[in-house]
């Protein structure tokens, strides 16, 4: 075996505290990123660097991403992994609602790949699903184009051997700003994920796993902006299963996965199970702000324990914090609930068998269920077995009409919503992008093992 541990990016539910006697480095020093980062200087936190657009055009956005093998090191720990452009997480791709964007994928992979585009609404043809189309060949290229017609924080990974590919670091940003929105004086784009040593894997139990979570890749790092300043902070959460149960004093959320919300909040915890975004608005003052991941279990959602630190704000001068923005809040309500159902996706499954299900169905051996092209559809979402799973839909966004039985006070619009246990959502869908869309859960070995279906809107 290679003396360098080989870290996998990992599942995780309940991160274990920093205990960890397995984990070496390469110099033997210890892990900056553990209880020593009082006295090793911690890293520095700033965005993923971001795509380099090729086109002059106001209105068109044109980047070239290579995927292909790399090195890199989390930790101290050395991964070889898989990188776009050779950076994880890849780079974030900017852009604004109107926009054209191009984008040029070389795939350098010795292994067939794809980008899907999570959360827009792309044609069919650009969603890089394998199903019924073929992969991006190794050393074959690929351009994805289309017009991008809503606004938020959305993200980018393969849909081709999705567990493996985007274990191994193929993730980024894809930003779409709305050309009203207020600037905040600046942006943080911060991508969650958690990695585990291989061989300790095991999708379903793991307690005593010790699983290391990062912030773009770094341990516990600092951001260091002035004070009184203001930052729209973006997170993303790439972990194939680990949950992230964000938690800070003055917690101001502006937006979900697609876009700004109907009003503030200010929850006291916000739960990003993977693939899910949410984008806040942070007043810098002179307090440091600790960001945590409370613990969460996929049993049973909030539980005990201790929290994973994941960055610290610590600002460099001694400002008071700025006033809030104005953003644009609509204040939309709910629609109406009807009472009739369409669709009913039942998230079943058994983790002691590692089983997982919808509607009783294995993917790819599935009934498609059809929704007629600009229809409004009612989805009802059930989990009936013993774990969480974030529900996800391709091309389309939803309403969430409730949860639980409980409505949300204002619209909220998802792409991803997690579905705790014995619990429902019930969703309003517009079907008005015709293709043969996925639907599945995004804890990504939960998706391998065939807990996906197909909605085919015509
Ligand atoms: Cu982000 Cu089908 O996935
Ligand atoms: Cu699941």
């Amino acid at each position: 075996m290679s003396p360098l541990l080989l870290l996998l990016a990992c599942k995780g539910k309940d991160p274990p505290p920093d205990d960890d006697s397995e984990t070496t480095t390469d110099s033997g020093t210890t892990d900056p990123g553990t209880d020593t980062a009082t006295s090793i200087p911690r890293p520095t936190l700033s965005s993923p660097a971001e795509a380099k657009d090729l086109d002059p055009a106001d209105d068109i956005v044109h980047i070239e991403l290579t995927a292909a093998p790399a090195s890199f090191e989390i930790g101290g720990q050395k991964v070889d992994g898989y990188a776009y452009n050779g950076q994880v997480p890849g780079p974030t791709i900017r852009a604004k609602r109107g926009d054209t964007l191009i984008v040029d994928l070389q795939n350098d992979l010795d292994t067939d790949t794809t980008i899907h585009w999570h959360g827009v609404h792309v044609p069919w043809a650009m969603d890089g699903v394998t199903w019924m189309s073929e992969p991006v060949a190794a050393g074959a290229s690929f351009r994805y184009e289309y017009t991008l017609d809503q606004s938020g924080t959305y993200w980018y990974h393969p849909h081709f051997d999705t567990e493996q590919q985007v274990d191994l670091g193929l993730y980024g940003v894809l930003i779409v700003e709305e050309p009203d929105e207020p600037a905040a004086d600046e942006e943080l784009v911060v991508v969650f994920d958690s990695w585990a040593e291989a061989g300790d894997m095991d999708h379903f139990h793991l307690e005593g796993t010790h699983l290391t979570w990062t912030t773009n890749g770094l341990v516990e790092p600092v951001f260091q902006p002035e004070a009184g300043r203001s930052v729209r902070l973006r997170a993303l959460n790439a972990s194939n299963t680990g949950y992230v149960r964000l938690a800070w004093d003055g917690m101001r959320q502006i937006a979900s996965d697609q876009g700004l919300l109907p009003e503030l909040s200010e929850p006291d915890d916000v739960v990003l199970s993977p693939g899910d975004r949410a984008d806040f608005e942070v007043l810098v003052g002179p307090d440091p702000i600790e960001i945590r991941a409370e613990p969460h279990s996929l049993q049973g959602g909030a539980t005990y324990g201790e929290a994973t630190p994941l960055f610290d704000i610590e600002a460099t001068t001694a400002d008071a914090p700025p006033s809030p923005l104005g953003w644009p809040f609509s204040g939309a309500k709910p629609s109406a609930d009807p009472p009739h159902t369409d669709i009913v996706y039942t998230f079943q499954g058994d983790a002691a068998t590692g089983t997982w299900l919808m509607n009783g169905e294995v993917f790819p051996d599935v009934t498609i269920e059809s929704v007629d092209l600009d229809d409004t559809a009612i989805i009802e979402v059930r989990n009936v077995s013993p774990s969480e799973h974030p529900f996800h839909l391709h091309g389309h966004a939803f309403e969430v009409l409730s949860l639980g039985g409980v409505p949300p006070e204002t619209q909220t619009i998802e792409d991803t919503i997690n579905i705790p246990i014995q619990s429902w959502a019930r969703l309003r869908l517009v079907a008005d992008n015709p293709g043969d869309w996925m639907a599945h859960c995004h804890i990504l070995p939960h998706a391998e093992d065939g807990m996906m279906t197909v909605l085919r809107v015509e």
